[in-house]
C-alpha cells in the first residue's frame, strides 16, 4: 500500500504528547520519516518508539524550539537521519489564560518565545534546507488567531502573528519552491481542556468555545482521538503533493466545515467609487444564504 507522504521526511515540533504525537503518528501512517521533537525528550522518545512498534520510521529530538541554535540542530538531526527534510509542522506550543491585569510578564514571555519565536526559528532553518533542495512544505498550527476568547488575548495573539508570518513567509519562498500554510485546529485537547470552566467573574456566560450561541467557533463534536485524526488528514493534505500550488493560506476546522482564509486580492475600479468597491466585492465574499 502506498501512503501520501512515502519517502518524504517531516519535522513536528511539540510532539511528545496531545496534537503533536498524534500528528507524528498519523504522518508516519501516511509513509514519512518523522523526527519527533518535544523539549520533553522521555516522551519524544516513547512517540519515536510507538511509531517504529507500528512499523513506522521516526528518530526523537529533545531540543527546545525557543532557541535558534537548537532550531537548526532540530533540522540538522533530520537531514542526518532521513537525508532530506520535506515537512516541518510547527506545532509545539505554550498555553495559559489570565485577565490582561493579572498575566504574569514570565508567562508571557515564554509563550511568546515558544509560539512565535520558536515558529520562526524552526522555520528560518527548515526555510534554508528546503531552498536548497528548493522543494518542500511547512504547516503552521496557529490557534485562535483573530479569537476573542476571553483571558487568552496572549495566546490569541501569538496565534495572529503565526498567521501574519505564514502569509508573508509563503510569498518570499513561492519563488524556491517552498509552501507555508498554517491551520488553526479545534479546541479539543487536554491544553484548553484543563481550561474549560466557566468565567467566575461571569457565571451567568461560560465564555467557552462550545457555547451553543457561538455555532462560528472552532469545535468539533468529537473525541480528542478523533479531532486529532480530522486535523492530521488536513496537515496531511497540506503536506503531501496533491496541494501542490497551495501556499498562503489559513485552513481553520469550524465544526463540519473547513474555512480556507487566504490573501485575496480584488481589482477595483480606478476611481474607487463605491459601484467599483461593490462590483470588485460582490460575489468574491460568501454571502449569507
Ligand atoms: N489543545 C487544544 O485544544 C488546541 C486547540 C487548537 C490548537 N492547538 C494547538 O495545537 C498545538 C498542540 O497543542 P496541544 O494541546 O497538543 O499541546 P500540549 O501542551 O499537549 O503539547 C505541546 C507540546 O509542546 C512541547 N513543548 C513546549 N515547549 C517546547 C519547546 N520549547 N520546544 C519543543 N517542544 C516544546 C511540550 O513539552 C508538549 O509536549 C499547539 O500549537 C496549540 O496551540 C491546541
Amino acid at each position: 500500500m502506498t501512503g501520501s507522504l512515502d519517502g518524504k521526511a517531516v519535522v513536528v515540533t511539540g510532539a511528545g504528547r496531545g496534537f503533536g504525537a498524534a500528528f507524528a503518528a498519523h504522518i508516519a501512517q501516511a509513509g514519512a520519516a518523522v523526527l519527533v521533537n518535544d523539549i520533553d525528550g522521555d516522551r519524544a522518545e516513547q512517540v519515536t518508539r510507538d511509531i517504529r512498534d507500528a512499523g513506522g520510521r521516526a528518530a526523537a529530538s529533545a531540543q527546545s524550539v525557543r532557541d535558534p541554535d537548537q532550531a537548526d540542530a532540530i533540522v540538522g538531526r533530520c537531514l542526518a537521519e532521513f537525508g532530506s527534510l520535506d515537512g516541518l509542522v510547527n506545532n509545539a506550543a505554550l498555553y495559559h489564560e489570565a485577565l490582561p491585569w493579572e498575566d504574569d510578564p514570565d508567562r508571557v514571555r515564554d509563550l511568546v518565545e515558544v509560539n512565535v519565536l520558536g515558529v520562526m526559528f524552526c522555520g528560518m532553518a527548515a526555510s534554508r534546507a528546503m531552498r536548497r533542495q528548493r522543494s518542500g512544505t511547512i504547516v503552521n498550527i496557529c490557534s485562535e488567531a483573530s479569537s476573542d476568547r476571553p483571558r487568552s488575548g496572549v495566546y490569541a495573539a501569538s496565534g495572529g502573528a503565526v498567521a501574519s508570518l505564514t502569509y508573508a513567509w509563503a510569498r518570499d519562498l513561492e519563488q524556491v519552491g517552498v509552501r507555508v500554510n498554517a491551520i488553526c485546529p479545534p479546541p479539543r485537547t487536554r491544553t484548553m481542556e484543563a481550561s474549560r470552566r466557566p468565567d467566575p467573574d461571569r457565571p451567568d456566560r461560560p465564555d467557552r468555545p462550545d457555547r451553543p450561541d457561538r455555532p462560528d467557533r472552532l469545535t468539533l463534536a468529537c473525541s480528542p482521538g478523533r479531532a486529532s485524526a480530522l486535523v492530521a488528514s488536513v496537515i496531511i493534505y497540506l503536506l503531501c503533493d496533491r496541494s501542490a500550488g497551495i501556499t498562503g493560506h489559513l485552513v481553520r476546522l469550524l465544526g463540519d466545515q473547513l474555512q480556507v482564509v487566504g490573501q485575496p486580492a480584488i481589482r477595483c475600479g480606478e476611481l474607487w467609487k463605491v459601484d467599483d468597491v461593490a462590483a470588485a466585492i460582490d460575489g468574491v465574499l460568501p454571502t449569507p444564504a
